[in-house]
């Protein structure tokens, strides 16, 4: 098979669905736009849902887009799979209301086969169907594939809460024997089960019927005006047109992988440290681009935990220092063709990461030696647990989330205690909530700071540390004082500066 860029293989795409009288869409910023149902744009459908839904009618009702997504519903698969990624683009054609499954499924087969366009031998393809569409299953023998090639399954139908749903139909390519060493991988592929041999690269959704909760699917009424709506994952066509043997070595991430080898102490070899780095520091950098910023919630989490995840993974390969944000170029650097505002806004996208990272790293430190140390004390009574408070003071002293916690146990065959995270989270809150109380209360009996003269100036907006601090006031049982002895209890200070 001919050898493909990423550019050819973006190129080729638009061509041929262009040719065919598609309109071609520039990919919406990864965070949605009117739209509070989702934290990302996860498919190139989400921000057509408004013409699928038929709140708003497009220009064209032929449309072709590569989307940029971001979908986090396993993170921790990331690195361990050849293919899982949080941030991917996704190739599409679709279809409001014009053409239908006999014209998606020409397109797709003629676009895959033709020598003019991408030139796979049809011998290589496979397909899976709903189990009862006759008239896809027909289609792809009518086209040219082997009727022995194409699969009946009951979960080729794609369905995400109410509204326009239908089945689908997936193709797959053979990647040959070389990812088949026990020879049973077309058994699996045909049950639906894991293997490495075939791999999925486009699905073609038949948008035809409406979804309602509590109606059987053999009920859904079928939609007035039906519609087609494909993804075929970039990343996994690079894969396969590069000959290579994961994503991560495609010519979209090697410039990253050589950068973080550059950084690191050991070279490439499939690590799952490097795949991690590699696919969250795209997640990032785009994230950021497109307006999103690191949050202790929603969105802003997701963020935040794949900085953090990544700031690990570099940990274990040896970087020492804080390093993502010398990434944010090379990643603008491989889209630039494509997404020229990274690379120019790429300063400020590694501004926010450079302080978010030195936020990090100031516990970094301290949380891997507690968790090193309990994750060594757990093998050695052979508990083989990491206990909820431990697991509590990793996120509330030095930033773990429980997910990376969990995830630095397992590689050591730990589990950790997670209701008891939960415990002793709830503990805190309480806590918290009574420390607020009283706080009231004493607001009003003592007015002991608010007569205090002197100035203290807070510096933590852009300090966490002072060099040299003086003591400008001092209180012993909520009384000013002049001194404290060792030993005395309940002593409150004032410094000229502070970050607290
Ligand atoms: N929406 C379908 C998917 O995400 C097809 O684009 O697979």
């Amino acid at each position: 098979m001919k050898y493909m860029s990423h550019d050819d293989i973006r190129n080729t795409w638009f061509d041929f669905f262009t040719k065919h009288g598609h309109k071609k869409i520039e990919s919406a910023p990864l965070v949605p736009i009117n739209d509070d149902s989702l934290l990302w744009v996860n498919a190139g459908v989400t921000p057509l849902k408004k013409y699928f839904d038929g709140t708003e009618v497009p220009d064209c009702r032929r449309l072709t887009s590569i989307q940029k997504c971001i979908r986090t519903n396993d993170i921790e698969n990331v690195g361990v799979t050849k293919r899982h990624q949080t941030f991917f683009e996704m190739m599409g054609n679709f279809s409001v209301g014009d053409y239908f499954k006999e014209e998606a499924i020409e397109f797709s087969y003629e676009l895959l086969t033709s020598p003019e366009y991408f030139g796979i031998d049809k011998d290589l393809l496979y397909v899976t169907v709903y189990s009862t569409d006759d008239v896809a299953r027909d289609k792809w023998v009518d086209v040219g594939i082997s009727p022995s090639h194409v699969v009946r399954l009951k979960e080729n139908f794609w369905e995400i809460g109410e509204g326009p749903c239908g089945p689908d139909s997936e193709i797959f390519f053979d990647r040959g024997e070389k990812y088949d060493p026990d020879g049973d991988a077309l058994e699996k592929f045909k049950k639906d089960e894991d293997q490495e041999r075939y791999v999925e690269i486009w699905n073609n959704v038949f948008s035809q019927f409406n979804s309602k909760e509590g109606v059987p699917r053999e009920e859904y009424k079928e939609l007035p005006s039906k519609n087609i709506d494909t993804g075929a994952g970039l990343e996994r066509w690079c894969c396969i047109f590069q000959g290579v043997d994961s994503n991560f070595e495609t010519d979209l991430f090697k410039p990253i992988l050589k950068h973080i080898e550059e950084l690191g102490k050991e070279k490439y070899e499939g690590q799952k440290e490097y795949k991690v780095i590699a696919d969250h520091i795209r997640a990032i950098t785009f994230a950021l681009a497109d307006g999103a910023s690191f949050e202790n919630v929603g969105r802003g989490y997701v963020i935040r935990r794949l900085l953090r995840r990544a700031v690990v993974a570099g940990k274990k390969l040896g970087i020492d220092e804080p390093f993502l944000a010398k990434m944010v170029p090379t990643v603008g650097k491989i889209m630039e063709d494509y997404y020229p505002d990274v690379l120019k806004n790429a300063d400020y996208i590694a501004s926010v990461i450079e302080s978010e990272e030195d936020r990090f790293s100031a516990t970094l430190n301290g949380g891997l030696n507690l968790l090193n140390n309990v994750i060594a004390e757990a093998k050695e009574n052979k508990t083989n647990e990491i206990d909820g408070r431990t697991a509590f003071k990793l996120y509330d002293t030095y930033g773990f989330p429980i997910e990376l916690t969990k995830e630095y146990a397992e590689d050591e065959g730990l589990t950790v205690d997670e209701k008891g995270f939960q415990a002793a989270m709830t503990e805190q809150q309480n806590r918290a909530r009574n420390a607020r109380d009283m706080d009231n209360g004493m607001g009003v009996q003592t007015d002991l700071w608010t007569s205090f003269k002197e100035d203290s100036k807070y510096v933590g907006y852009t300090d966490l540390a002072v060099d040299n601090a003086k003591v400008i006031g001092l209180a012993h049982d909520g009384q000013q004082a002049d001194e404290a002895q060792p030993g005395d209890k309940n002593i409150e200070l004032i410094f000229d500066v502070t970050p607290f």
